[in-house]
């Protein structure tokens, strides 16, 4: 006999969505291709010989960690992260620390602890396709603030705080976000925090891309305003995206519950990978890091933006970021990215479209071109191809 999955998979599972990448599947074998969609730091500038002995570092207590331990996380570690959250304008005690795998296990432990069947969530419109598929699982429904060139637009927001049924959380990339790069003003961050207290809806900071700052001033975390923010950090953008730590700040009441579910979720985040980042990081060696890593980002960007005037058809526009990985393009014309993917295969390029950000996965004209990963002749080659493509597509 046949086993029928269909009728023994939970309801909400089958209405999972894949991740916005399985759209590229087509084109991802196209030889040559130039392919945009990356959020990561380039394979050649990851610190592997700092990780590989930090890591032979980590086994030398190893008989004090190979039990199971520490829920919330190495205390060394989640010291480092409070003196930076501290260093960065959002003072932070340890004891408000949790070690995650990743920000993903975060917006998934958040959605666990905070959301029932039904709730309603704010999201950016468009907004990280990841938190979207996190908090699917928990059954939740979506209502989307859009965001323009200064980020989240508060009166926007605050329409949707006053409906009914009141939303049960705000949910923000608010630095360099992904997908648009845009950041949210210093007068607009000041008015969401007010919204969120003033509508008792907390706001869950996601911050992968804060410290990639270009160099310059950088900015504040949303949670440097209010200790009810729960934040999400992560060391995927700025070590490894493999090494998969991240953590949280908690508010104060919410710990308790935050850390069980961590408990029920995997008991504790990989102890010698915790003991690893610490070494690793030790004696300003990160700060040092991020400096280099700043300066290319910002090289890449600025060859990107370069790129795109030359290269695309008069019409098109674009939001030129001040950090983060993600340059967000408008196309020209009555067109979307969606209908103009094939030809940019064709052409050997690819991006991922707007549709992928948005819960409804409208189609519009926008797409996400990550430049953190190409070197500069890439970078060239892949926009011009791009504006070939879409010149040859407008006909
Ligand atoms: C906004 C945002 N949140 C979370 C993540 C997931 O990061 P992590 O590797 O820390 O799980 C990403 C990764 O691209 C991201 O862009």
């Amino acid at each position: 006999m046949t086993f029928s999955w269909n009728q023994v998979v939970a309801g909400r599972a089958s209405k999972l969505a894949p991740s916005a990448f399985s759209d590229l599947e087509g084109i991802r074998s196209v030889e040559d291709l130039i392919f945009f969609a990356g959020g990561t730091p380039p394979l050649e500038k990851l610190p592997i010989a700092r990780l590989r002995q930090a890591s032979a570092d980590a086994w030398e207590d190893a008989a004090d960690h190979l039990y199971y331990g520490e829920s919330q996380g190495h205390e060394p570690l989640r010291h480092m992260i409070a003196e930076r959250m501290t260093s960065r304008g959002a003072t932070t005690d340890p004891e408000h620390v949790m070690i995650t795998n990743g920000s993903q296990q975060g917006l998934d432990l958040i959605a666990r602890t905070l959301f029932d069947p039904g709730d309603v969530v704010v999201i950016e419109g468009p907004t990280y396709f990841g938190a979207m598929q996190a908090f699917d699982a928990y059954e939740v429904t979506y209502r989307t603030a859009p965001v323009d060139d200064d980020g989240l637009i508060p009166d926007e927001l605050e329409r949707l705080l006053r409906e009914h049924p009141r939303p049960k959380a705000i949910y923000t990339v608010p630095t360099f976000q992904n997908p648009t790069g845009v950041t949210i003003s210093p007068e607009r961050r000041r008015r969401v925090v007010e919204l969120s207290l003033e509508y008792t809806v907390p706001i869950i900071e996601d911050d992968p891309y804060g410290e990639l700052h270009f160099p310059g001033d950088p900015v504040p975390p949303l949670r440097a305003l209010d200790s009810n923010v729960i934040y999400l950090g992560t060391f995927s953008k700025t070590l490894a995206p493999a090494l998969r730590m991240g953590w949280m700040v908690m508010p104060e009441a919410l710990i308790p519950p935050l850390v069980n579910s961590k408990e029920a979720v995997d008991i504790q985040s990989d102890r010698f990978v915790q003991r690893a980042v610490v070494r690793a990081c030790a004696d300003g060696w990160l700060d040092a890091h991020l400096d280099e890593a700043r300066a290319l980002y910002q090289e890449r960007c600025q060859r990107m933006i370069a790129a795109l005037q030359r290269e695309m058809p008069p019409g098109t526009r674009w939001i030129t970021p001040q950090g983060g990985f993600f340059v967000w393009v408008t196309l020209t014309g009555e067109i979307t990215s969606n209908a103009l993917l094939p030809t940019a295969g064709k052409h050997g390029v690819a991006y991922l479209p707007g549709s992928a950000f948005y819960p409804d996965r409208r189609k519009e004209p926008t797409l996400r071109l990550g430049f953190s990963t190409l070197p500069d002749d890439k970078i060239d080659e892949g926009i011009h191809r791009l504006g070939r493509a879409t010149a040859e597509f407008l006909g």
